[in-house]
Protein backbone atom coordinates (compact mmCIF):
# COMPACT_ATOMS: atom_id res chain seq x y z
CA UNK A 1 0.00 0.00 0.00
CA UNK A 2 2.70 2.56 0.79
CA UNK A 3 4.81 1.09 -1.42
CA UNK A 4 1.49 2.30 -4.31
CA UNK A 5 1.19 5.78 -2.91
CA UNK A 6 4.53 6.45 -3.05
CA UNK A 7 4.25 5.35 -7.02
CA UNK A 8 1.35 7.37 -7.27
CA UNK A 9 3.11 10.35 -5.91
CA UNK A 10 6.07 9.85 -8.08
CA UNK A 11 4.50 9.53 -11.31
CA UNK A 12 2.61 13.09 -10.35
CA UNK A 13 -0.63 11.43 -9.56
CA UNK A 14 -3.38 12.54 -7.29
CA UNK A 15 -5.38 9.86 -5.94
CA UNK A 16 -9.09 11.27 -5.63
CA UNK A 17 -12.17 9.69 -5.68
CA UNK A 18 -15.18 9.51 -8.47
CA UNK A 19 -17.73 11.80 -8.38
CA UNK A 20 -21.57 10.90 -8.53
CA UNK A 21 -23.79 13.29 -10.10
CA UNK A 22 -27.30 12.61 -9.96
CA UNK A 23 -28.79 14.75 -12.63
CA UNK A 24 -26.98 16.85 -15.24
CA UNK A 25 -28.32 18.50 -18.12
CA UNK A 26 -26.33 18.75 -21.25
CA UNK A 27 -26.26 22.03 -22.74
CA UNK A 28 -23.52 21.82 -25.60
CA UNK A 29 -21.30 19.83 -27.21
CA UNK A 30 -17.53 20.09 -27.48
CA UNK A 31 -14.50 19.53 -30.32
CA UNK A 32 -14.13 16.33 -28.79
CA UNK A 33 -17.91 14.78 -29.49
CA UNK A 34 -18.36 15.34 -25.71
CA UNK A 35 -21.52 16.23 -23.69
CA UNK A 36 -21.18 19.35 -22.22
CA UNK A 37 -22.79 20.17 -18.49
CA UNK A 38 -22.24 23.01 -15.96
CA UNK A 39 -21.86 22.69 -12.16
CA UNK A 40 -21.15 25.83 -10.46
CA UNK A 41 -19.15 27.27 -13.61
CA UNK A 42 -17.56 23.99 -13.49
CA UNK A 43 -17.89 22.11 -16.69
CA UNK A 44 -18.55 18.47 -17.22
CA UNK A 45 -17.51 16.59 -20.06
CA UNK A 46 -19.70 13.62 -20.52
CA UNK A 47 -19.48 10.80 -22.79
CA UNK A 48 -21.89 9.40 -25.22
CA UNK A 49 -23.70 12.09 -24.54
CA UNK A 50 -26.32 14.85 -26.49
CA UNK A 51 -27.14 18.31 -26.37
CA UNK A 52 -30.72 17.91 -24.03
CA UNK A 53 -29.89 14.62 -22.36
CA UNK A 54 -30.57 14.50 -18.82
CA UNK A 55 -28.04 12.21 -17.23
CA UNK A 56 -26.83 10.41 -13.95
CA UNK A 57 -22.84 10.67 -14.64
CA UNK A 58 -19.42 9.18 -12.54
CA UNK A 59 -16.47 11.46 -13.10
CA UNK A 60 -12.98 9.64 -14.05
CA UNK A 61 -10.97 12.95 -14.05
CA UNK A 62 -11.21 16.36 -11.96
CA UNK A 63 -9.15 19.31 -12.83
CA UNK A 64 -9.51 22.70 -11.25
CA UNK A 65 -11.88 23.83 -14.24
CA UNK A 66 -13.18 20.48 -15.83
CA UNK A 67 -14.42 17.33 -14.95
CA UNK A 68 -14.74 13.90 -17.53
CA UNK A 69 -17.22 11.83 -16.57
CA UNK A 70 -18.92 8.54 -17.92
CA UNK A 71 -22.97 8.45 -17.88
CA UNK A 72 -24.11 6.28 -15.92
CA UNK A 73 -27.85 6.50 -16.62
CA UNK A 74 -29.78 8.30 -19.35
CA UNK A 75 -33.03 9.89 -17.34
CA UNK A 76 -34.83 11.78 -19.96
CA UNK A 77 -33.12 11.40 -23.55
CA UNK A 78 -32.62 14.52 -25.96
CA UNK A 79 -36.13 14.74 -27.96
CA UNK A 80 -33.37 14.50 -30.97
CA UNK A 81 -32.64 10.87 -29.90
CA UNK A 82 -33.48 8.13 -32.15
CA UNK A 83 -33.32 4.16 -31.94
CA UNK A 84 -29.58 3.38 -32.82
CA UNK A 85 -29.54 0.35 -35.98
CA UNK A 86 -26.50 -1.76 -34.78
CA UNK A 87 -27.14 -4.52 -32.50
CA UNK A 88 -23.77 -4.00 -31.15
CA UNK A 89 -23.80 -0.11 -30.70
CA UNK A 90 -24.30 -0.40 -26.71
CA UNK A 91 -20.35 -1.76 -26.15
CA UNK A 92 -18.45 -1.05 -29.69
CA UNK A 93 -16.75 2.23 -30.25
CA UNK A 94 -17.43 2.15 -34.23
CA UNK A 95 -20.51 4.82 -34.62
CA UNK A 96 -21.34 6.65 -31.22
CA UNK A 97 -23.73 9.02 -33.19
CA UNK A 98 -26.25 6.60 -34.45
CA UNK A 99 -29.14 7.48 -31.68
CA UNK A 100 -28.57 10.88 -33.67
CA UNK A 101 -30.68 12.10 -37.10
CA UNK A 102 -27.90 12.54 -40.02
CA UNK A 103 -28.73 16.18 -40.04
CA UNK A 104 -27.93 16.87 -35.97
CA UNK A 105 -25.21 15.16 -36.55
CA UNK A 106 -23.96 17.64 -39.58
CA UNK A 107 -25.37 20.44 -37.72
CA UNK A 108 -23.30 19.29 -34.43
CA UNK A 109 -20.19 19.67 -36.25
CA UNK A 110 -20.99 22.41 -38.02
CA UNK A 111 -21.42 24.32 -34.93
CA UNK A 112 -17.68 22.23 -33.54
CA UNK A 113 -16.14 24.24 -36.68
CA UNK A 114 -17.61 27.34 -35.66
CA UNK A 115 -16.67 27.13 -32.26
CA UNK A 116 -13.19 26.29 -32.62
CA UNK A 117 -12.42 29.25 -34.88
CA UNK A 118 -14.61 31.56 -33.92
CA UNK A 119 -15.29 31.57 -30.15
CA UNK A 120 -11.86 29.73 -29.48
CA UNK A 121 -9.17 30.80 -32.08
CA UNK A 122 -11.01 34.33 -32.85
CA UNK A 123 -10.58 34.03 -36.37
CA UNK A 124 -12.96 35.98 -39.03
CA UNK A 125 -13.80 33.32 -42.32
CA UNK A 126 -14.79 34.94 -45.21
CA UNK A 127 -17.27 32.29 -47.17
CA UNK A 128 -18.47 29.71 -44.81
CA UNK A 129 -19.96 27.10 -46.62
CA UNK A 130 -22.82 24.46 -45.12
CA UNK A 131 -20.91 21.49 -44.38
CA UNK A 132 -20.76 18.52 -47.37
CA UNK A 133 -23.17 15.98 -46.09
CA UNK A 134 -21.72 12.00 -47.26
CA UNK A 135 -23.71 10.17 -50.03
CA UNK A 136 -23.90 7.43 -47.96
CA UNK A 137 -24.38 6.81 -44.43
CA UNK A 138 -23.84 3.21 -43.94
CA UNK A 139 -21.28 0.87 -45.53
CA UNK A 140 -18.93 4.04 -46.50
CA UNK A 141 -15.56 2.30 -45.77
CA UNK A 142 -13.32 0.83 -48.10
CA UNK A 143 -11.22 -0.79 -45.06
CA UNK A 144 -11.66 -2.32 -41.86
CA UNK A 145 -9.19 -4.00 -39.57
CA UNK A 146 -10.19 -6.92 -37.90
CA UNK A 147 -9.15 -8.57 -34.36
CA UNK A 148 -9.38 -12.43 -33.13
CA UNK A 149 -9.14 -12.64 -29.83
CA UNK A 150 -10.11 -15.81 -26.95
CA UNK A 151 -11.38 -12.70 -25.15
CA UNK A 152 -14.90 -11.56 -26.11
CA UNK A 153 -16.62 -8.74 -24.93
CA UNK A 154 -19.82 -10.48 -22.70
CA UNK A 155 -23.09 -9.58 -21.75
CA UNK A 156 -23.75 -9.43 -18.17
CA UNK A 157 -26.22 -12.17 -18.37
CA UNK A 158 -23.77 -14.36 -20.08
CA UNK A 159 -21.32 -13.42 -16.94
CA UNK A 160 -23.42 -14.51 -14.49
CA UNK A 161 -24.93 -17.37 -16.28
CA UNK A 162 -24.23 -21.28 -15.36
CA UNK A 163 -22.90 -22.18 -19.57
CA UNK A 164 -19.47 -22.98 -20.27
CA UNK A 165 -18.90 -19.83 -23.08
CA UNK A 166 -17.11 -20.04 -26.04
CA UNK A 167 -14.60 -16.83 -25.44
CA UNK A 168 -13.47 -16.77 -29.29
CA UNK A 169 -13.69 -13.24 -31.05
CA UNK A 170 -13.42 -11.51 -34.24
CA UNK A 171 -14.54 -8.05 -34.22
CA UNK A 172 -12.96 -4.72 -32.93
CA UNK A 173 -11.68 -3.73 -29.33
CA UNK A 174 -14.20 -2.07 -26.67
CA UNK A 175 -13.41 1.28 -26.35
CA UNK A 176 -11.42 2.27 -23.06
CA UNK A 177 -10.65 -2.27 -22.71
CA UNK A 178 -7.77 -2.99 -24.77
CA UNK A 179 -8.05 -6.55 -23.76
CA UNK A 180 -11.92 -7.38 -24.45
CA UNK A 181 -13.30 -7.75 -28.00
CA UNK A 182 -16.78 -7.12 -29.82
CA UNK A 183 -17.47 -10.29 -31.87
CA UNK A 184 -19.51 -8.33 -34.66
CA UNK A 185 -22.00 -10.18 -36.33
CA UNK A 186 -23.35 -7.30 -39.06
CA UNK A 187 -21.08 -4.01 -38.68
CA UNK A 188 -22.71 -1.09 -41.25
CA UNK A 189 -19.26 0.20 -41.96
CA UNK A 190 -18.13 -1.82 -44.85
CA UNK A 191 -20.17 -3.38 -47.71
CA UNK A 192 -21.50 -7.17 -47.10
CA UNK A 193 -18.24 -8.57 -48.59
CA UNK A 194 -16.70 -7.83 -45.37
CA UNK A 195 -19.44 -9.60 -43.00
CA UNK A 196 -19.68 -12.29 -44.94
CA UNK A 197 -15.47 -12.62 -45.56
CA UNK A 198 -15.56 -11.90 -41.39
CA UNK A 199 -17.98 -14.20 -40.79
CA UNK A 200 -17.14 -17.10 -42.61
CA UNK A 201 -13.88 -17.34 -41.39
CA UNK A 202 -14.84 -17.26 -37.75
CA UNK A 203 -16.89 -19.81 -38.65
CA UNK A 204 -14.36 -22.00 -40.20
CA UNK A 205 -11.64 -21.38 -37.17
CA UNK A 206 -14.35 -22.96 -34.59
CA UNK A 207 -14.85 -25.43 -36.61
CA UNK A 208 -11.36 -26.77 -37.09
CA UNK A 209 -10.24 -25.74 -33.49
CA UNK A 210 -7.51 -22.76 -34.59
CA UNK A 211 -6.61 -21.24 -31.73
CA UNK A 212 -7.17 -17.50 -31.50
CA UNK A 213 -4.92 -14.61 -30.21
CA UNK A 214 -4.56 -13.82 -26.39
CA UNK A 215 -3.14 -10.71 -26.00
CA UNK A 216 -2.37 -10.86 -22.60
CA UNK A 217 -0.58 -14.57 -22.74
CA UNK A 218 1.04 -13.32 -26.26
CA UNK A 219 -0.10 -16.65 -27.54
CA UNK A 220 -2.85 -18.10 -30.54
CA UNK A 221 -2.33 -18.23 -34.23
CA UNK A 222 -5.20 -16.23 -35.41
CA UNK A 223 -4.33 -12.42 -35.04
CA UNK A 224 -5.83 -9.61 -37.56
CA UNK A 225 -8.02 -10.00 -40.96
CA UNK A 226 -7.64 -6.50 -42.65
CA UNK A 227 -10.21 -6.25 -45.80
CA UNK A 228 -9.92 -3.82 -48.38
CA UNK A 229 -12.66 -3.38 -50.92
CA UNK A 230 -12.05 -0.76 -53.81
CA UNK A 231 -14.81 1.08 -55.73
CA UNK A 232 -12.84 -0.58 -58.95
CA UNK A 233 -15.14 -4.10 -57.55
CA UNK A 234 -11.13 -5.21 -56.72
CA UNK A 235 -10.39 -6.79 -53.37
CA UNK A 236 -7.57 -7.44 -50.97
CA UNK A 237 -7.56 -9.23 -48.02
CA UNK A 238 -4.71 -9.86 -45.52
CA UNK A 239 -4.85 -12.77 -42.76
CA UNK A 240 -2.22 -11.77 -39.98
CA UNK A 241 -0.90 -15.12 -38.20
CA UNK A 242 0.94 -15.16 -35.23
CA UNK A 243 3.62 -17.81 -36.62
CA UNK A 244 3.37 -20.55 -39.20
CA UNK A 245 1.34 -23.01 -38.68
CA UNK A 246 0.33 -26.16 -40.70
CA UNK A 247 -3.41 -24.87 -40.88
CA UNK A 248 -2.18 -21.56 -42.55
CA UNK A 249 -2.19 -22.75 -46.14
CA UNK A 250 -5.88 -24.45 -45.56
CA UNK A 251 -7.11 -21.94 -44.16
CA UNK A 252 -5.88 -19.37 -46.83
CA UNK A 253 -6.98 -21.88 -49.63
CA UNK A 254 -10.77 -21.87 -48.12
CA UNK A 255 -10.83 -18.48 -48.38
CA UNK A 256 -9.57 -18.45 -51.84
CA UNK A 257 -11.89 -20.93 -52.84
CA UNK A 258 -15.38 -19.61 -50.92
CA UNK A 259 -14.67 -15.73 -52.10
CA UNK A 260 -13.56 -15.87 -55.52
CA UNK A 261 -13.79 -12.26 -56.24
CA UNK A 262 -10.93 -11.36 -54.06
CA UNK A 263 -8.37 -9.75 -56.47
CA UNK A 264 -5.10 -9.60 -53.76
CA UNK A 265 -5.12 -12.55 -51.59
CA UNK A 266 -2.12 -12.07 -48.82
CA UNK A 267 -0.60 -13.30 -45.52
CA UNK A 268 1.69 -11.79 -42.42
CA UNK A 269 3.26 -13.68 -40.16
CA UNK A 270 3.72 -11.37 -37.22
CA UNK A 271 5.51 -12.86 -34.01
CA UNK A 272 6.25 -9.64 -32.67
CA UNK A 273 4.30 -8.61 -29.27
CA UNK A 274 2.70 -6.12 -31.01
CA UNK A 275 -0.07 -5.50 -33.63
CA UNK A 276 1.53 -3.57 -36.10
CA UNK A 277 2.68 -4.99 -39.43
CA UNK A 278 4.58 -2.25 -41.32
CA UNK A 279 7.38 -3.60 -40.87
CA UNK A 280 6.81 -7.05 -41.62
CA UNK A 281 6.66 -8.93 -45.07
CA UNK A 282 3.62 -9.88 -46.87
CA UNK A 283 3.24 -12.85 -48.66
CA UNK A 284 0.97 -12.94 -51.70
CA UNK A 285 -1.35 -16.66 -51.69
CA UNK A 286 -3.26 -15.45 -54.40
CA UNK A 287 -4.05 -13.00 -57.11
CA UNK A 288 -1.43 -9.66 -57.56
CA UNK A 289 -0.43 -8.54 -54.59
CA UNK A 290 -2.02 -4.85 -54.83
CA UNK A 291 -5.26 -4.00 -55.83
CA UNK A 292 -6.54 -0.41 -57.95
CA UNK A 293 -8.48 2.12 -56.44
CA UNK A 294 -9.72 5.13 -58.44
CA UNK A 295 -10.49 8.81 -57.54
CA UNK A 296 -12.02 10.53 -60.43
CA UNK A 297 -9.65 9.62 -63.44
CA UNK A 298 -6.48 8.85 -61.61
CA UNK A 299 -5.44 5.19 -60.62
CA UNK A 300 -3.82 4.28 -57.59
CA UNK A 301 -1.87 1.06 -56.51
CA UNK A 302 -2.93 -0.24 -52.99
CA UNK A 303 -0.72 -2.42 -51.38
CA UNK A 304 -1.24 -4.66 -48.12
CA UNK A 305 0.89 -1.77 -46.08
CA UNK A 306 -0.24 1.60 -48.55
CA UNK A 307 -2.04 3.94 -46.30
CA UNK A 308 -5.16 5.49 -48.62
CA UNK A 309 -8.03 7.48 -47.75
CA UNK A 310 -10.95 5.08 -46.06
CA UNK A 311 -14.04 6.54 -47.57
CA UNK A 312 -13.55 6.77 -51.03
CA UNK A 313 -16.63 8.51 -52.92
CA UNK A 314 -16.12 11.00 -50.61
CA UNK A 315 -12.93 11.36 -50.33
CA UNK A 316 -13.00 12.16 -54.24
CA UNK A 317 -15.60 15.31 -53.36
CA UNK A 318 -12.69 16.60 -50.58
CA UNK A 319 -10.53 16.47 -53.29
CA UNK A 320 -12.52 18.55 -55.95
CA UNK A 321 -12.94 21.37 -52.69
CA UNK A 322 -9.45 21.16 -52.38
CA UNK A 323 -9.09 21.69 -56.34
CA UNK A 324 -12.00 24.20 -56.00
CA UNK A 325 -10.04 26.02 -53.50
CA UNK A 326 -6.60 25.79 -55.04
CA UNK A 327 -8.01 27.81 -58.13
CA UNK A 328 -4.45 26.30 -60.09
CA UNK A 329 -4.58 27.68 -63.71
CA UNK A 330 -1.74 25.40 -64.90
CA UNK A 331 1.40 27.88 -64.76
CA UNK A 332 1.94 27.59 -60.40
CA UNK A 333 4.28 25.42 -58.67
CA UNK A 334 2.22 23.39 -56.34
CA UNK A 335 3.38 21.60 -52.81
CA UNK A 336 1.62 19.21 -50.74
CA UNK A 337 3.07 18.63 -47.24
CA UNK A 338 2.28 15.33 -45.29
CA UNK A 339 1.33 14.08 -49.06
CA UNK A 340 0.53 10.42 -47.64
CA UNK A 341 0.60 8.02 -51.26
CA UNK A 342 0.10 11.38 -53.05
CA UNK A 343 -3.22 11.29 -53.91
CA UNK A 344 -4.31 15.10 -53.29
CA UNK A 345 -1.27 16.39 -55.17
CA UNK A 346 -1.50 13.94 -57.99
CA UNK A 347 -5.42 14.41 -58.22
CA UNK A 348 -4.55 18.14 -59.06
CA UNK A 349 -1.38 17.88 -61.22
CA UNK A 350 -2.92 18.33 -64.84
CA UNK A 351 -3.48 22.04 -63.36
CA UNK A 352 -0.24 22.93 -62.47
CA UNK A 353 3.49 23.03 -63.94
CA UNK A 354 5.12 21.30 -60.92
CA UNK A 355 3.76 19.42 -58.22
CA UNK A 356 6.53 18.74 -54.77
CA UNK A 357 5.35 16.39 -52.34
CA UNK A 358 6.93 15.98 -48.56
CA UNK A 359 5.68 12.12 -46.98
CA UNK A 360 7.05 10.89 -43.48
CA UNK A 361 6.99 7.41 -44.48
CA UNK A 362 9.02 5.93 -47.22
CA UNK A 363 6.99 3.55 -48.24
CA UNK A 364 4.01 6.12 -48.98
CA UNK A 365 6.33 8.04 -51.14
CA UNK A 366 7.43 5.10 -52.75
CA UNK A 367 4.02 4.42 -53.36
CA UNK A 368 3.40 7.94 -54.57
CA UNK A 369 5.87 8.05 -57.25
CA UNK A 370 4.99 4.55 -58.65
CA UNK A 371 0.92 6.34 -58.52
CA UNK A 372 2.78 9.02 -60.74
CA UNK A 373 3.83 6.56 -63.02
CA UNK A 374 0.79 4.73 -63.80
CA UNK A 375 -1.24 7.84 -64.45
CA UNK A 376 1.38 9.12 -66.51
CA UNK A 377 2.09 12.08 -64.36
CA UNK A 378 5.84 13.80 -65.12
CA UNK A 379 5.85 16.98 -63.01
CA UNK A 380 5.70 15.53 -60.01
CA UNK A 381 8.85 14.52 -57.38
CA UNK A 382 7.83 13.04 -53.82
CA UNK A 383 10.30 13.52 -51.00
CA UNK A 384 11.00 11.82 -47.84
CA UNK A 385 10.95 13.38 -44.63
CA UNK A 386 9.73 15.18 -41.39
CA UNK A 387 7.93 18.49 -43.36
CA UNK A 388 9.47 20.31 -40.18
CA UNK A 389 13.07 19.39 -41.38
CA UNK A 390 12.79 18.92 -44.90
CA UNK A 391 10.83 22.39 -45.81
CA UNK A 392 13.71 24.65 -45.71
CA UNK A 393 14.76 27.75 -47.28
CA UNK A 394 17.05 25.75 -49.02
CA UNK A 395 14.31 23.40 -50.14
CA UNK A 396 12.18 26.39 -51.32
CA UNK A 397 15.22 27.54 -53.61
CA UNK A 398 16.26 24.17 -54.41
CA UNK A 399 12.35 23.38 -55.55
CA UNK A 400 11.32 26.74 -56.29
CA UNK A 401 8.66 28.64 -53.93
CA UNK A 402 4.69 27.53 -54.18
CA UNK A 403 2.47 29.83 -55.75
CA UNK A 404 -0.26 27.40 -54.16
CA UNK A 405 0.35 25.12 -51.04
CA UNK A 406 -1.55 22.45 -49.68
CA UNK A 407 -1.21 21.13 -46.26
CA UNK A 408 -2.69 17.99 -44.77
CA UNK A 409 -1.57 18.02 -41.37
CA UNK A 410 -2.22 14.37 -38.91
CA UNK A 411 -4.62 15.45 -35.98
CA UNK A 412 -2.03 16.96 -34.04
CA UNK A 413 -1.75 19.84 -36.62
CA UNK A 414 1.52 21.73 -37.76
CA UNK A 415 4.51 22.62 -35.61
CA UNK A 416 5.10 25.98 -35.05
CA UNK A 417 8.32 26.11 -36.63
CA UNK A 418 6.18 25.12 -40.02
CA UNK A 419 3.62 27.98 -39.23
CA UNK A 420 7.21 30.29 -39.12
CA UNK A 421 8.46 28.60 -42.53
CA UNK A 422 5.00 29.24 -44.48
CA UNK A 423 4.55 32.86 -42.82
CA UNK A 424 8.21 34.04 -43.50
CA UNK A 425 7.76 32.06 -47.30
CA UNK A 426 4.84 34.57 -48.07
CA UNK A 427 3.15 31.96 -50.23
CA UNK A 428 -0.15 33.46 -51.73
CA UNK A 429 -2.78 30.69 -51.31
CA UNK A 430 -2.80 27.69 -49.26
CA UNK A 431 -5.40 25.42 -48.67
CA UNK A 432 -5.11 23.90 -45.15
CA UNK A 433 -7.10 20.14 -45.40
CA UNK A 434 -7.71 19.06 -41.60
CA UNK A 435 -8.99 16.09 -39.50
CA UNK A 436 -9.27 17.97 -36.20
CA UNK A 437 -10.63 21.80 -36.81
CA UNK A 438 -9.28 22.59 -33.35
CA UNK A 439 -5.29 22.17 -34.26
CA UNK A 440 -6.51 23.74 -37.52
CA UNK A 441 -8.01 26.75 -35.97
CA UNK A 442 -5.14 26.89 -33.79
CA UNK A 443 -2.28 26.89 -36.41
CA UNK A 444 -4.42 29.56 -38.71
CA UNK A 445 -4.81 31.99 -35.83
CA UNK A 446 -0.76 31.59 -35.92
CA UNK A 447 -1.42 32.53 -39.37
CA UNK A 448 -3.35 35.25 -38.92
CA UNK A 449 -1.14 38.12 -39.39
CA UNK A 450 -0.54 37.41 -42.63
CA UNK A 451 -2.83 35.10 -43.95
CA UNK A 452 -6.94 35.74 -44.03
CA UNK A 453 -9.30 32.56 -44.27
CA UNK A 454 -11.35 33.08 -47.71
CA UNK A 455 -13.41 30.36 -48.10
CA UNK A 456 -13.87 27.06 -45.54
CA UNK A 457 -16.12 23.73 -45.65
CA UNK A 458 -16.54 20.99 -43.68
CA UNK A 459 -16.91 17.73 -45.42
CA UNK A 460 -18.70 14.70 -44.00
CA UNK A 461 -16.14 11.75 -44.25
CA UNK A 462 -17.54 9.46 -41.43
CA UNK A 463 -21.02 9.97 -40.63
CA UNK A 464 -22.49 8.72 -36.65
CA UNK A 465 -18.76 9.23 -35.48
CA UNK A 466 -17.75 12.64 -34.37
CA UNK A 467 -14.80 13.03 -36.95
CA UNK A 468 -14.97 16.37 -39.27
CA UNK A 469 -12.78 17.07 -42.19
CA UNK A 470 -12.58 20.86 -42.73
CA UNK A 471 -11.03 22.68 -45.97
CA UNK A 472 -9.86 26.42 -45.67
CA UNK A 473 -8.43 28.63 -48.40
CA UNK A 474 -6.03 30.98 -46.58
CA UNK A 475 -4.61 33.70 -49.16
CA UNK A 476 -2.14 36.31 -48.55
CA UNK A 477 -3.72 39.93 -46.40
C1 LIG B 1 -3.92 13.08 -42.77
S1 LIG B 1 -2.73 12.12 -43.63
C2 LIG B 1 -2.81 12.86 -45.20
C3 LIG B 1 -2.49 11.95 -46.33
C4 LIG B 1 -2.80 12.45 -47.74
N1 LIG B 1 -2.73 13.87 -47.88
C5 LIG B 1 -4.14 11.92 -48.24
O1 LIG B 1 -5.05 12.70 -48.50
O2 LIG B 1 -4.28 10.71 -48.36
C6 LIG B 1 -1.27 12.75 -42.90
C7 LIG B 1 0.03 12.21 -43.50
O3 LIG B 1 1.12 12.92 -42.92
C8 LIG B 1 2.18 12.03 -42.67
N2 LIG B 1 2.99 12.70 -41.63
C9 LIG B 1 2.72 12.78 -40.31
N3 LIG B 1 3.63 13.55 -39.69
C10 LIG B 1 4.49 13.98 -40.64
C11 LIG B 1 5.63 14.81 -40.62
N4 LIG B 1 6.06 15.36 -39.48
N5 LIG B 1 6.28 15.04 -41.77
C12 LIG B 1 5.85 14.48 -42.94
N6 LIG B 1 4.76 13.69 -43.02
C13 LIG B 1 4.09 13.43 -41.89
C14 LIG B 1 1.51 10.74 -42.31
O4 LIG B 1 2.37 9.65 -42.54
C15 LIG B 1 0.29 10.74 -43.24
O5 LIG B 1 0.59 10.11 -44.46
Amino acid sequence: MVYKRLTFALMGHRKTRSKFYDSLRIEAISSEGLGIARVNEKVVFVENCVPGDLVKAKTYQQQKNFEKARMVELLEPSPDRIPEFCSHFKVCGGCKWQYLPYEKQLALKEKIVEDAFSRLAKVEIGEKRAILAAPDTSFYRNKLEYTFSTNRWLSRDEISGEEDLNKNALGFHVPGNHSKIVDLDTCYLQNDFSNRLRNAVKNYALEKDLVFYNIQERTGFLRNLVVRTASTEEILVILIVNHDDEALLPLMEFIKTSFPEITSLNYIINPKLNDTYFDLEPVCYHGKPFIIEKLGKFSFKIRPKSFFQTNTKQGERLYDIVKEFAALKGDEVLYDLYSGVGSIGLYLSDDCSKLVGIEQIDQAVEDAKENAKINGVENASFYVGDVRLLLSNEFLNKNRKPDVLITDPPRAGMHPDIIKTLLEAKIPRIVYVSCNPGTQARDVAMLDSLYKVVKMQAVDMFPHTIHIENVALLELR
